[in-house]
């Protein structure tokens, strides 16, 4: 078989399935992405990284070391079938070499070690919360396919979107209203599982201001991959000022069709009498989000009209649409749209 022609179909297999993967190489080598975790903005995603590093060059050597091992005896001892005579003997068998053995067993151990020591001290670091003063309490609770962000100390309900002071360790409580779930800020690090009946916790922290894309990262159902939020950086005044906001009950009036059309059964909007459902996000302060559909779309007036109109569309198997407007047979105008979308993107 021609060798060329072969090395050409490994190198175009390699191609495609760079391809099919959905890897942009341009975009996965700069690293930057909302989602990356090779770009840390906190200590704990610091630490993850520092921990991935020392994996990463370990195994680079041993892969350098075993692969150049394999490639050399490929080359040095490559032969042709045709070239090698019939009645040629079989080469001396032996049981191998018992020092090499055991010295490969001991590089084994010290490689193991070497990877051991930053991964049980990274355990640690994140599995302490750092006594600070101002550290703050956050309990996070899963829904397919939204978050729930409350805040018991400060008295602040919100969804999808939760802010964190930055310089200051912020302590995540996770549990899931129904199935599994995983809470992941890559940029902040993570990852942590909502597993039914069990408190479990992490602590991040954001070293500068900023927009921080989080990800369900455990498959939960159909919109699974639509289950974003964001975690907002804020410098210490800012964050004070978005909990005081963020506490504050609706002060604009509700319009008529707000009621009309049940959506206060599932929605809570604080001060609005009628609206105190607990199966859907808290919309009291929707407007002054910046992303809608659990992070999928940015935050804007045609946007939630979208989102209202066609649910489905954007999140297939989402409750909004199966136990609200299909089972209690629920139809909205475009009118009644526009009025509800202008009234929620207003709540600020
Ligand atoms: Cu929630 Cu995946």
């Amino acid at each position: 078989m021609n060798l060329w022609s072969n090395k050409w179909r490994a190198g175009l297999l390699i191609v495609a399935a760079l391809l099919l993967a959905g890897c942009n190489p341009m975009e996965a080598w700069s690293l930057h992405g909302h989602q990356s975790s090779v770009n840390p903005f906190g200590p704990v995603a610091q630490k993850q990284y520092e921990t991935f590093l020392v994996t990463l060059w370990v195994s680079l050597a041993i892969f350098a070391v075993v692969g150049g091992m394999f490639l050399y005896c490929l080359l040095k001892f490559r032969v042709n079938e045709e070239d090698i005579p019939k009645d040629a003997p079989i080469p001396e068998q032996g049981h191998g070499n018992p020092l090499l053995e055991i010295g490969m067993i001991f590089v084994s151990v010290l490689l193991v070690a070497i990877i051991l020591v930053p991964a049980i001290a990274g355990q640690m670091y994140s599995g302490t919360v750092p006594p600070d003063t101002k550290r703050v309490l956050v309990k996070v609770t899963g829904y397919q396919w939204w978050w729930k962000f409350e805040y018991p100390e400060l008295g602040v309900v919100t969804a999808n979107e939760c802010a964190l002071p930055v310089g200051v360790p912020v302590e995540f409580h996770v549990q899931t209203a129904d199935v599994l779930h995983s809470f992941w800020v890559p940029a902040l690090g993570g990852k942590m599982d909502l597993n039914p009946g069990q408190d479990n916790w992490l602590w991040l922290q954001a070293d500068q201001p900023g927009d921080y894309w989080g990800q369900c990262t455990e498959f939960c159902g159909k919109s699974h991959a639509f289950m974003r939020f964001r975690a907002e950086g804020l410098t210490q005044a800012d964050f004070d000022l978005w909990v005081a906001n963020q506490k504050a009950d609706v002060k604009e009036k509700a319009p008529a069709e707000l009621l009309q059309n049940q959506c206060g059964v599932c929605h809570s909007l604080r001060g609005v009498p009628g609206a105190q459902g607990q199966v859907g996000p808290d919309l009291t302060h929707v407007g002054s989000r910046h992303a809608i559909m659990a992070g999928v779309r940015e935050n804007s007036e045609e946007n939630i009209k979208d989102w209202i109109q066609r649910p489905e569309y954007h999140k297939p198997g989402n409750v909004m649409w199966k136990a609200g407007y299909q089972a209690m047979k629920i139809e909205i105008t475009d009118n009644e749209a526009t009025t509800l979308a202008k009234y929620l993107y207003s709540l600020k």
